[in-house]
Order: C-alpha cells, then sequence, then structure tokens
C-alpha cells in the first residue's frame, strides 16, 4: 500500500547524527523544510517538497503536524494489582521507603502477579499496550520483575513474548529478576544473586525470552558490587545492559554503567559527576524519569547543566509502573521534564524519538528519513512545542504502523 501524506502543516523528522543518536551538545531543530511523505510497503519511500506521486491513499495534511511514531524506552506493564492505596498515602507524605517496609511497594505487586494466571495476565497487559499505542507510541520496551521467582518471571516474560506477537508494534523485552529481594529469600540474598546468575539468566537467553537485563541498583535493593555481578552474567549470556540508577541516593549505579558500557542508564539523579564523559563515550543513553521522581516528589534532579556541557544524549520515558509511575503518558512526562528540569521542547523530541530508540538497538525507527520503518503520528496541532505545551491533550489524530494506518475500534 502507497500513502502520500502532503500539504503537511509542519514535518518533525527527529534526524539523528551520525552516531544514531542526538546529544545535548548537538541539538538542532527537529523541524524539516519537507512538506510530503511517501511511505510504500512498510517503509518511509520518500520525504520531499510537494511531491506528487501516485498512491492509493493520499492524506491532506494541511491541519496536522508530523512526527515519528514515539519511542518508549522504560516500562514495567506486565503486573496485576493496583497500589492506587499507596498512591494517595505517597501524596499524603508517606515515603516510597516505608510503604515498601510495611509490605507495600514492589513486593505488593508482586504478590499479586505470582497469584494471576497467565491469561489474565495477558489481557491486563495487552490493555495497557493499547493505551500506549492510541497516544503514538510505536516501539516500548516492558520488563519483568514482578515475579522474581522462576515461574512468574516466565510467565511475564512470555506474556512480553505474546504481546510482540499480537501487537506490530517493536517491543522489547527486559529481565528484571533483581528487582527486589523476594521474600523467601530474606536472609539469603547471595543465594537469590546465585539463582539469578545460575538459573534464571542461562534459561533466558537459551529460550531467547529476553533483549535486555536490567537491575535496581540502590542503596537497600541491590549494590554496586552484586549489580556488577548480576549484569555481567547477563553479558555473558548475550543480554545487554540498562539499569534502575541512583533514583534515591547515589549507589554506583553510574559506575557500573560505566564500566559495563550500558545502553542506557536510568533515573540517574544523584550520578557520580565523573561518570559523565565515559558514558558519552561509551554512547550510553541516559533515560530521564521526570513523572517518577514527580511522584515520588525526590526534591533532587540529574545534573542536566553538566550534561549539557559534556555532551550526554537523553531520553524521556514514563517509568509506567503500578507504584512509583502509573501514567500512560510519554509527552506528560517531556512536560515535567521541562517544568522540573528545563529541558527544552528540541531537547524533548530527541528524548522521545531517536534516542530511545538508539538505546533499545532500534535503528530503524525513531525518525522520518528514508529507509525507515513508516511509524508516523499525526496530531492536530500548529506547531510541535504545543505536544508539550498543552499538557493532557497528548493523542494523535491518525497512527501509522509500519506503513499502516492503525484501526483502534479493531484493537
Ligand atoms: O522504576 N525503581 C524501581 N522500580 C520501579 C518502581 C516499581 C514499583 O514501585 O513497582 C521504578 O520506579
Ligand atoms: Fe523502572
Amino acid at each position: 500500500m502507497r500513502i502520500l501524506l502532503k500539504n503537511i502543516k509542519q514535518l518533525i523528522t527527529s534526524q539523528p547524527e551520525e552516531s544514531g543518536f542526538v546529544s545535548l551538545d548537538r541539538i538542532k531543530s527537529p523541524v524539516s523544510n519537507f512538506n510530503s511523505i511517501l511511505i510504500e510497503e512498510g517503509k518511509i519511500k520518500k520525504v520531499g517538497y510537494n511531491l506528487n506521486l501516485p498512491a492509493e491513499k493520499i492524506i491532506d495534511c494541511s491541519c496536522f503536524i508530523v512526527t515519528p511514531g514515539f519511542v518508549e524506552s522504560h516500562t514495567h506493564l506486565v503486573y496485576s494489582g493496583s497500589r492506587a492505596d499507596e498512591f494517595l498515602l505517597r501524596a499524603q507524605g508517606v515515603s516510597y521507603k516505608d510503604i515498601a517496609k510495611s509490605g507495600g511497594g514492589i513486593k505488593k505487586s508482586v504478590k499479586s502477579t505470582r497469584s494471576v494466571n497467565y491469561e489474565d495476565l495477558l489481557n491486563e497487559s495487552k490493555e495497557r499496550l493499547k493505551i500506549f499505542l492510541r497516544k503514538g507510541i510505536t516501539s516500548i520496551e516492558i520488563k519483568s520483575g514482578y515475579g522474581l521467582d522462576m515461574e512468574t518471571e516466565i510467565k511475564q516474560l512470555k506474556v512480553i513474548r505474546e504481546l510482540k506477537k499480537i501487537f506490530k508494534m517493536e517491543i522489547k523485552s527486559t529481565y528484571l529478576g533483581a528487582h527486589e529481594i523476594p521474600e523467601e529469600f530474606k536472609n539469603r540474598r547471595n543465594e537469590y544473586i546465585e539463582f539469578i546468575k545460575n538459573k534464571m539468566i542461562p534459561y533466558i537467553a537459551e529460550n531467547e525470552l529476553a533483549d535486555f537485563i536490567d537491575v535496581f541498583c540502590e542503596n537497600g535493593v541491590y549494590t554496586e558490587i552484586e549489580s556488577y555481578d548480576i549484569l555481567s552474567k547477563g553479558i555473558e549470556y548475550g543480554l545487554k545492559v540498562r539499569l534502575h540508577a541512583d533514583e534515591m541516593e547515589y549507589s554506583g549505579g553510574s559506575s557500573v554503567a560505566k564500566r559495563l558500557k550500558a545502553k542506557s542508564v536510568d533515573h540517574f539523579n544523584f550520578p557520580n559527576p565523573d561518570d559523565l564523559v565515559d558514558l558519552k563515550n561509551n554512547g550510553t543513553i541516559i533515560t530521564l524519569l521526570p513523572l517518577t521522581n514527580m511522584f515520588l516528589k525526590i526534591k533532587e534532579k540529574p545534573p542536566v547543566e553538566l550534561m549539557r556541557s559534556v555532551g550526554n544524549a537523553i531520553s524521556i520515558s514514563t517509568d509506567f509502573n503500578p507504584g512509583s509511575s502509573p501514567s500512560y503518558s510519554l509527552l506528560l512526562a517531556g512536560t515535567i521534564g521541562m517544568v522540573n528540569y528545563g529541558l527544552t521542547y528540541d531537547e524533548l523530541i530527541y528524548a522521545i524519538t531517536v534516542n530511545p530508540a538508539y538505546s533499545l538497538d532500534l535503528d530503524y525507527k525513531g525518525s522520518i528519513v528514508e529507509g525507515k520503518d513508516a511509524d508516523i503520528l499525526l496530531f492536530r496541532k500548529n506547531d510541535y512545542k504545543e505536544l508539550f505545551y498543552y499538557s493532557g491533550d497528548d493523542q494523535p489524530e491518525i497512527v501509522i504502523l509500519k506503513g499502516e494506518i492503525v484501526n483502534f475500534e479493531k484493537l
């Protein structure tokens, strides 16, 4: 099927540099002078000015801005059970750590995810994924980590594998067995780590159940040494590294990310600033999660000014999960990134398109460039700044996924 998008009011191409991403010291306008796109066989065939080519479908885009499909690179959307009560407690001043100590937090989601059956887990995850797609997310990363035991982690990873089959979206899967120490290993943490290294990782790799491995590297959860150890084992088995690092305090996470050349280092509220240069040189994307900081009332922020001067590359993500960030809106994450960290409109565009695509090894996604997948969004807006300026209005009018217009009624 050939589709021609013509008379585009404003075209955001979000073109990467030769590196495959755009770092904070190389930010340029993401807007193109062209106004038409020809799509053929799922790909962007041509981008040009006033293209007048035959096509089965022609869309007049004079009232639309056009952007690449958004790329969401950090979610925990396969889980069961709600933690809405904790949300209120936190809003009223109880801390995330105190809630976790009294049996809430990740452990609560582990309980409910262990007890749900595969079919129900698949169905609820499917519904969540549809919401993301409706908001223009055309590629997404999903983590396990609410099972911790073999059976439930595999159940989560199998749900992700099934989602890959059901949806045309690009989905990457991450094993996060080191998200917490499970209750049954409370006084035997080393045994749990050995179980991850010797049983889980080999099984997951053999059965191709994950693309990445992740660890919650944080004082009180996994130490720097433990994180390094677990992630190294993952690398040995062909998994690539992303990690939850230094979210609540400096815990050695940025150093682990540096030493293991992670694809992405996430949260990053309290990194060691000395690691920034190496992270840049390694092409590690720093994934900021401004919604989580807002919901957890974390007052400190990632060292954005320093990252700009070093020239690191950033992504923005929702961190969608039932605890610290129950929000589906990547655009809202961008808005909060602007309000709380001072990120600019242009920085935000790259942070939700080509940079997360790079961190997920999706170099054929995230920008409107000839030859790439035709994942394209049409928004009824006048200017791309409005994507972040009018927060809450985050739904594209049309989503094109691999060259096909998504019919949401049939989803
Ligand atoms: O990214 N930081 C660790 N993990 C999640 C929170 C998960 C949860 O609260 O259930 C996060 O914020
Ligand atoms: Fe997370």
